[in-house]
């Protein structure tokens, strides 16, 4: 796609912090002082309140973005079912939930004018959609920009481009993100994908749990990891086009479509904190170890989606991204492990370090539930044989989506063609070292 294309997801702005209100008119105006709802909105717009939560949650974890826009949603016909294509949604019964550790190569090239939303591919997931807990696991691969509008009433969608740069005309504005940065679509939020180059692929966690937020910092103190004025918002930019104008609509699980006779993407003004955004990834302030042994890897996390359960996260994204490693008499790869948390790990860039090989990117590998995981054995004969200068972690950039429950795999998954077969094989070899003196 063009550099122009490029430019014209520039002019961001940056959230100033997670819960705040943030505002942005794209005419001059638009938006209404002091009130939310006037009698007569500025310019002939219209007034209209997207909820994020329930209207009387905590103050903290109330989300709501009021909109200003040339047509309400509301002017619309009915939805009809249509095809759901490979996306799946929880809760997934169609497979028996499998202990077993699993590595995919990358998806498959789609079929030519595959969009974003039609190269959606769901490997699995846990929790009930409609019960609002639990999350899903998607890739993409796409080769076709969208002329339809998307929007998920199941969740909102945490995208993590490997491949392709991606402009996203949201209803807030335009984003645009590249590998190595993410993309948050809040829950609701109407939607299209222009790819800025050939193809595009990626990861998507749907989260249909409370919304992604900022973890706490503890004895970190006010400032590390994420920080929030590294994400960016988007400012506001509207299409004042009659239609027709495919809108599709993810409810349940079902994907629903109706023909507008405008585009839904015409809001001239918003303000609120249900606001999509981008993260760069190359922002997270790593904390580490200055001692001996390395944190756990709670200490990568990014966002986080707390559940019911005080401390408890319904899906956690980490990332692992490029530090030093300066431990003394420390294994310093990640250390062999049993998690009560579910893993999903992809790779974005380079390679991670605790596999030699196999882990490529656009592929990714599952630890679910108490599977026995960790390095491999040339990883492992290499870590514990190294001399432990201090070494610059900076060839690779991997993710995970850890989840607090079990992942089940869609049987499209469970037997992909590009499932691999003997990924167990890495862990073979390692050898009895055990000896009384
Ligand atoms: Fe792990």
């Amino acid at each position: 796609m063009s550099g122009d294309a490029r430019k014209t997801a520039e002019g961001l702005s940056y959230l100033s912090g997670f819960g705040n209100e943030h505002a942005s008119e794209a005419v001059p105006g638009a938006l209404p002082e002091g009130r939310n709802s006037p009698q007569r909105a500025p310019l002939g717009l219209y007034a209209e309140q997207l909820s994020g939560s329930a209207f009387t949650e905590p103050r903290a974890h109330n989300r709501r973005s009021w909109l200003y826009r040339i047509r309400p949603s509301a002017a619309h016909p009915a939805f009809t079912l249509t095809g759901n294509g490979a996306i799946r949604t929880a809760p997934f019964t169609e497979a028996v939930p499998d202990p077993n550790r699993l590595r995919w190569n990358p998806l498959p090239q789609p079929p030519a004018g595959t969009d974003f939303l039609g190269g959606l591919w769901t490997l699995g997931g846990n929790g009930d959609a409609a019960q609002r807990s639990g999350m899903a696991v998607h890739l993409y691969h796409a080769n076709s920009s969208m002329e339809r509008v998307f929007s998920d009433a199941d969740g909102e969608l945490l995208i993590v481009p490997e491949r392709g740069g991606l402009l996203l005309h949201t209803e807030f504005g335009r984003l645009h993100v590249e590998p190595a940065e993410v993309a948050l679509i809040p829950r609701g939020v109407r939607f299209r994908v222009e790819l800025l180059d050939e193809t595009a692929r990626g990861y998507v966690c749907e989260n249909y749990g409370a919304p992604f937020q900022l973890p706490d910092l503890g004895p970190i103190g006010a400032n590390g990891l994420a920080n929030a004025r590294d994400f960016r918002a988007p400012v506001a930019a509207y299409e004042d086009v009659d239609g027709p104008v495919e809108v599709v609509n993810k409810f349940c699980g079902n994907l629903w479509t109706a023909a507008y006779a405008h585009s839904p993407l015409d809001v001239v003004a918003w303000h609120g904190n249900h606001v999509p955004y981008v993260y760069d990834l190359r922002r997270f302030n790593v904390i580490g170890s200055i001692s001996y042994d390395h944190p756990d890897p709670s200490i990568f996390t990014v966002l986080t989606s707390p559940s019911d359960t005080p401390g408890l996260a319904g899906v956690d994204f980490v990332v692992f991204a490029p530090r030093w490693l300066v431990g003394e008499d420390t294994f310093r790869p990640p250390y062999f492990h049993r998690n009560v948390m579910s893993e999903y790990m992809g790779l974005i860039e380079g390679a991670y370090d605790a596999k030699a090989e196999g882990f490529v990117p656009g592929g990714g590998s599952l630890h679910n539930m108490m599977s026995a995981h960790g390095p491999d054995r040339e990883t492992f004969d290499r870590a514990s044989a190294a001399e432990l200068r201090p070494q610059k972690i900076d060839d690779g950039l991997a993710f995970m989506f850890e989840t607090r429950w079990p992942l089940t795999l869609t049987p499209q998954a469970a037997g992909a063609e590009h499932l691999q077969q003997r990924y167990d094989d890495v862990w073979q070899g390692l050898e009895r070292h055990f000896r009384l003196s």
